[in-house]
């Protein structure tokens, strides 16, 4: 039996990869004469719209017995590698679903991208689904990879955006709050309130920390700043209401 289905799978595998988009169902059985397919799954196709280059892609589709007995999953593919599929549980009673995680590794994949989904039960049933992505292009590097927030691709979103702008608040929201929280509070960065010294934090936003991700940004230094821009954001940064905790 197994190596029947495995066969089979072959055929229709070597269909999978390309753009058929009609799912294979099942042979005629006993539950032809019903609505649903005796094994299906939902949904037919999953759109999922864009994915970061280097994510997963995670679905979950359900696949439905609605045949009359209970079955088991004897086969789940996905077609063309680099994807993994479990499902809850192999055993659907009649009637019943389970649930089918889907999950594909995008690293170092390029728009477009269709998987088949194809899964054969105990009583030779058979059902596919496709799952669909766009893979976009991940403006940050993976953890333990950083660069220069002002280097290369970083810039058209670290640097560029800061240079013309005159009010405080706004290269705030511009070029800091995307690390040091939306009002200081802190983030991925510390937080900017209860600074003592307008002096100290003129600095300390001119020459940076000695870091990559806080690199000096006075245009002396490399960075996108004039010293006016300087100036006026320290003395904004030192209005920020305290946040108590
Ligand atoms: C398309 C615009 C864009 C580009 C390009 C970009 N960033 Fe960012 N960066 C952001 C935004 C927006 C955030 C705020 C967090 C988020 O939304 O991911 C951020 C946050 C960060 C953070 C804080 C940590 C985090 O993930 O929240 C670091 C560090 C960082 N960026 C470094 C870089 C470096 C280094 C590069 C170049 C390799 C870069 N960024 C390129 C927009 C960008
Ligand atoms: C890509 C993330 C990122 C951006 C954008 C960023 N910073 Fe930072 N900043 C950091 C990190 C990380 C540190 C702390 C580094 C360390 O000491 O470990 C830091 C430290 C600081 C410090 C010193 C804090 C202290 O307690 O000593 C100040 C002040 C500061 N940043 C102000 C700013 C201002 C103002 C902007 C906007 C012009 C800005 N930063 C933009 C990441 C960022």
């Amino acid at each position: 039996m197994v190596k029947f289905t495995t066969l089979l799978w072959i055929t229709l595998l070597l269909g999978g990869c390309s753009a058929n988009t009609e799912p294979k169902l099942d042979k005629p059985t006993d539950d032809a004469k019903q609505a649903l397919p005796a094994l299906h799954i939902q949904p037919e196709v999953y759109a999922l719209g864009d994915i970061q280059e280097g994510e997963a892609a995670i679905v979950v589709f359900l696949i439905r017995n609605n045949g009359a007995q209970a079955v088991e999953l004897v086969d789940i593919q996905v077609s063309c590698g680099c994807t993994a599929a479990t499902p809850d549980s192999y055993i659907i009673p009649a009637g019943g679903f389970t649930q089918l995680k889907v999950s594909v590794d995008t690293t170092a994949k390029q728009e477009g991208i269709k998987k088949s989904v194809f899964v054969t039960d105990s009583l030779g049933h058979q059902a596919s689904a496709i799952l669909t992505f766009n893979v976009v292009e991940n403006p940050h590097p993976k953890q333990g990879d950083i660069q220069g927030i002002f280097d290369g691709l970083c810039a058209s979103c670290h640097f560029e955006p800061l240079v013309d702008i005159a009010e405080p608040a706004k290269l705030y929201a511009v070029g800091c709050a995307m690390c040091h929280g939306d009002a200081g509070q802190g983030a991925y960065a510390p937080q900017l309130l209860g600074f003592s010294s307008q002096e100290a934090l003129v600095t300390l936003i001119g020459e940076g920390v000695g870091k990559p991700q806080m690199p000096g940004f006075a245009q002396s230094q490399g960075g996108p700043l004039s010293d006016k821009q300087i100036e006026s954001l320290a003395h904004w940064i030192m209005t920020l209401p305290k946040i108590s905790k």
